[in-house]
């Protein structure tokens, strides 16, 4: 039978993500919005260039839950980006009301589905999809490393000339301000960018990696990025559907890993059919630690303001 998947949110994130799993042609899609016509149109147009682009997926869009039955993966990117001048936080209020109701509908529709959650503040919104859901921790979890880590590869690709595929990147932590790249372990063909690149070429690219998402929404001015992002949905729903066991930086629950418990964080692990797998638990050296430890704090703070 064909898998299902269904993208909450028919906005800029939420459509391309939808695109680009259609565009797999191996995954049927349903895309979700509160604004009517809007999945419906955009979900029509994406199938009409089916034939153009060789793809056999079925794309139907929908303002109800229904038709999400019995997904396999549920992607949310319902709820608002942010403008110039704010930070992911300042979405706190607005987007976890959003992400509340929709996992509630998301879970009464689809009870073994996979979660992946989108909507900013990242991680915060990933743990209220856990609590909400009352899923196992395998089976919520957020996108942001791979886009952290993504931008970190395409600025060193281009610092050294070479091919984005050679590049290895390395980013933990939360999807925000304390993100923590870890340049002794980014490689380019296998040697640690340290060995190659002065320190203050990485300082600047390691602060371009960090504030990549607002250098995108000052070039916008109305909204964030989302052809890097739903890329790295996409990836994501890869490695889950085909069973790749991809080793991926995704926002996941860590119990006790990194010596963290209780918050969602972007580290490296195991993606494949069951959700989350194994977590790769990197030594790390006592710098690295404490700005782990530290962005671990930030996002229990945001735990804390949403009472769960
Ligand atoms: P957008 O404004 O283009 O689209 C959001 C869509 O959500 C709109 O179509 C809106 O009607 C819909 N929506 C709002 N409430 C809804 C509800 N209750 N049910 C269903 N749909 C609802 O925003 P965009 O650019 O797609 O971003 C979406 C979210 O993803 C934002 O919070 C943004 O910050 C976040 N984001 C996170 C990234 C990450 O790395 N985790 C990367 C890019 C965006
Ligand atoms: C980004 O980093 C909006 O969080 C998103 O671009």
């Amino acid at each position: 039978m064909r898998k299902k998947v269904t993208v909450v949110g028919a906005g800029n994130v939420g459509a391309t993500c939808a695109q680009r799993i259609a565009e797999r042609g191996y995954a049927d899609v349903v895309l979700v919005d509160i604004i009517e016509g809007l999945p419906q149109g955009k979900a029509l147009d994406m199938l009409e260039s089916g034939p153009v682009v060789s793809s056999d997926g079925r794309l139907t869009g929908s303002n109800s839950y229904e038709d999400t039955a019995d997904s396999d993966i549920v992607v949310i990117t319902s709820g608002v980006p942010r403008k110039p001048g704010m930070s992911r936080d300042d979405l706190l209020f607005t987007n976890m009301e959003i992400v509340k109701g929709v996992t509630e509908s998301v879970v009464k529709n689809s009870p073994n589905c996979i979660i992946i959650v989108v909507t900013n503040p990242l991680d915060a919104m990933a743990q209220l999809a856990f609590h909400v859901s009352k899923f196992p921790k395998n089976r919520v979890m957020g996108m942001s490393g791979i886009l952290d880590t993504t931008r970190f590869r395409t600025f060193l690709a281009a610092e050294l000339d070479v091919s984005v595929e050679d590049v290895f990147a390395c980013v933990l932590g939360g999807h925000g301000d304390s993100m923590v790249p870890i340049p002794r372990l980014s490689t380019v063909g296998g040697v640690p960018i340290t060995d190659i690149l002065p320190p203050d070429t990485i300082e600047r690219i390691v602060t371009r990696t960090v504030k990549g998402g607002g250098e995108i929404v000052s070039l916008l001015k109305a909204g964030s990025a989302y052809y890097a992002p739903s890329a790295a949905v996409a990836q994501m729903v890869d490695s889950i559907l085909l069973d790749k066991k991809r080793i991926l930086p995704c926002a996941v629950y860590l119990d006790g890993e990194y010596g963290i418990k209780g918050v969602f964080l972007s580290v490296p692990m195991k993606l494949g059919a069951n959700g989350v797998g194994q977590i790769i638990e990197i030594k790390l050296t006592p710098e690295e630690d404490t700005a782990l430890k530290k962005s671990a704090e930030a996002v229990r703070e945001l735990i804390n303001i949403m009472k769960l």
